[in-house]
C-alpha cells in the first residue's frame, strides 16, 4: 500500500483508515445470504477507488473474479496494490461510470458504493449498469442520505441552540443542491435510489440500511473508534469541512447562497466543528453514530 494518497484527486479526503470499518462484516454476511453472492463469477466494481468495496465484498464471492473500474489512474494502482492478498481474482483498469469499457451482458453482478453520489446523470450510469449485466444479473448499490448525518452531532452540541444546529445543516442542505448543478452528484441520492433504479427498468427492486453504526465512546480504544477518531482530528486540521472551503464556497454559491453571507456560515460550521474536536482530545466527545447507507439490490430483468 503506498504511504500518502495523492490528495488532489477524486474522493481522497475520503479515503483514511475509518472507510476499512464502514461495515459490519456479518451484515455484509447476511447480504450474500440474501443475494447469494456465493453464485457470483463475474463481478463489476464501479468507480472503485482504491478498492475498499471490493475487498468487502469478495470474501463473501468465493467463486467470483472481480474488476474495479475508476477514473482516476492512480486510484486503479492503488486498489490493485491493496488487492494483492485476493490476485489473481481481483483486478483494475481505468473507466468512467457513464461509458463503461465492457461489452453488453458481461457480468452477472455490478456493484458500486458512494459513486452514484457523485455522478452528473444517475440513470444514463444505470443505464450502462444494465447493459453490461447479464439478463437476471445482480445490481447491487450502497449509496447514503449524507444530509440525515447533519442531524447526527454527538454529545458536544446534542442542546447547541436550535439556530446554531440549523445553520450547519442548512449550509449543508445549500452546498448540496449546488453540488447537483455543478454537475458533481447529489450527496443525499440514496434517498431516492430504489426509485431510480426501478425507472430504469430494474426488476426486483429492495432497499435495506446497513446496520452499521459508527459509535464513538472514550476512550476510543477499539480500532475502528480510533480510525474515525483521527481522522476527524486529521480533517479539521486540514481545515476540510463537509468539504475543503473552496470547494464548500463553489458549491454554496451554486445552491443560490449569497456571497456576503459565506464567511458567517463558513465560520459557524468551522465553530461547531471545533467543538466535536476539542471534546474528542478531552475524552468527552460521544455519539451513537449515525450515517444512513442505502443498500439497493435489483436485477436486469430476463427479458
Ligand atoms: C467516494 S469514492 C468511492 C470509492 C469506492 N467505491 C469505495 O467505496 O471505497 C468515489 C469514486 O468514484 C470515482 N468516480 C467518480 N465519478 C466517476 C465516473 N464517472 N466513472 C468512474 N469513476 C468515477 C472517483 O474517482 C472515486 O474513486
Amino acid at each position: 500500500m503506498s504511504e500518502a494518497l495523492p490528495q488532489h484527486l477524486h474522493s481522497a479526503a475520503y479515503f483514511g483508515e475509518q472507510r476499512d470499518f464502514w461495515w459490519n462484516h456479518d451484515y455484509v454476511a447476511l447480504l450474500a445470504r440474501r443475494l447469494a453472492l456465493d453464485a457470483v463469477i463475474d463481478a463489476l466494481d464501479v468507480g472503485c477507488g482504491v478498492g475498499h468495496w471490493g475487498r468487502v465484498l469478495l470474501p463473501h464471492m468465493p467463486r467470483a473474479t472481480l474488476i474495479g473500474v475508476d477514473r482516476e489512474r492512480a486510484w486503479v494502482a492503488e486498489a490493485a496494490a491493496r488487492a494483492a492478498p485476493f490476485a489473481p481474482r481481483a483486478t483494475y483498469r481505468v473507466g468512467d461510470a457513464s461509458a463503461l469499457p465492457f461489452d453488453d451482458a458481461s457480468f452477472d453482478l455490478v456493484t458500486c458504493q458512494t459513486v452514484l453520489i457523485h455522478v452528473p446523470d444517475v440513470p444514463a450510469v444505470l443505464r450502462e449498469m444494465m447493459r453490461v449485466l447479464r439478463p437476471g444479473g445482480l445490481l447491487l448499490a450502497a449509496e447514503p442520505n449524507n444530509l440525515a448525518d447533519a442531524m447526527n452531532v454527538g454529545s458536544a452540541r446534542h442542546l447547541a441552540p436550535v439556530d446554531d444546529r440549523l445553520a450547519v445543516v442548512r449550509l449543508q442542505m445549500v452546498c448540496e443542491r449546488g453540488k447537483i448543478a455543478l454537475g458533481e452528484g447529489d450527496n443525499s441520492v440514496g434517498e431516492v435510489l430504489p426509485g431510480l433504479v426501478a425507472a430504469a427498468g430494474f426488476a426486483e427492486v429492495t432497499c435495506w440500511l446497513s446496520d452499521r453504526a459508527q459509535m464513538l465512546v472514550a476512550p476510543y480504544a477499539a480500532p475502528d473508534q480510533a480510525a474515525m477518531r483521527d481522522d476527524a482530528l486529521t480533517h479539521y486540521d486540514n481545515g476540510h469541512c463537509i468539504w475543503s472551503r473552496d470547494d464548500t464556497l463553489r458549491y454554496y454559491l451554486a445552491g443560490g447562497g449569497l456571497a456576503d453571507g459565506f464567511e458567517r456560515a463558513w465560520s459557524l460550521a468551522r465553530d461547531a466543528q471545533r467543538a466535536d474536536v476539542e471534546a474528542l482530545r478531552a475524552g468527552t466527545y460521544h455519539t451513537a453514530g449515525g450515517g444512513v447507507q442505502h443498500v439497493v439490490a435489483a436485477r436486469r430483468p430476463q427479458r
